[in-house]
């Protein structure tokens, strides 16, 4: 199936990535995970991404979360993500060369999540590498680190 037109900026995104990551905040124990990452497509202007983790030492599974890269035009995305702790976020922004420069618009919780009040996210592919950070105001603090992952692309399912 051909990407959509308007997709055609973030092909540097499709695949299956698997790597590691290290998270940390200063009201949790740091620790070590282990990602897969899956960016696809259906010929709509956006891309399906699936994401989960597990716990580096132990296999437990960690986080997930699951969500669409919208292409509005124009380079311009939208990046609206769920995940099972509760946390909605959507984020606007543009694509600048294999970067995606990205914007809060709102994250939301449900009633019996934890409070996360702010989410920075920066997502870069150089070469076949996927890195990343995430930074959040929750629980009370103010936006501060919570992970850094550096992923490599699977190189048969492209
Ligand atoms: C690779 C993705 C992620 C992994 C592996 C991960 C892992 C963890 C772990 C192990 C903890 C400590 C234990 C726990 O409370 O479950 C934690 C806490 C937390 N994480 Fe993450 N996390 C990820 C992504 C996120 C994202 C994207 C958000 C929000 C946007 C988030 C929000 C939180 C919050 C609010 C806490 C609770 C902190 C506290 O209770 O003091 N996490 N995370």
């Amino acid at each position: 199936m051909d990407l959509h037109e308007d997709c055609a900026p973030l092909a540097f995104l499709l695949g299956t990535w698997r790597g590691r990551g290290h998270g940390e905040y200063p009201t949790i124990d740091s620790f070590e995970y282990l990602e897969e990452v899956t960016f696809g497509h259906v010929g709509k202007p956006f891309l399906a991404y699936a994401q989960k983790t597990r716990h580096a030492e132990t296999g437990q599974p960690l986080h997930a979360e699951s969500g669409y890269v919208r292409a509005i035009g124009d380079e311009r995305i939208e990046f609206v993500l769920s995940q099972p702790s509760g946390i909605v976020e959507l984020h606007s922004g543009r694509v600048v060369g294999t970067r995606l420069d990205l914007t809060l618009h709102a994250v939301h919780t449900t009633p019996a999540a934890k409070s996360v009040t702010d989410v920075a996210r920066s997502i870069e592919v150089t070469d076949n590498t996927l890195s990343y950070t995430v930074a959040m105001a929750a629980v009370g603090e103010p936006l501060t680190h919570h992970l850094r992952a550096t992923l490599e692309r699977e190189l048969d399912t492209q």
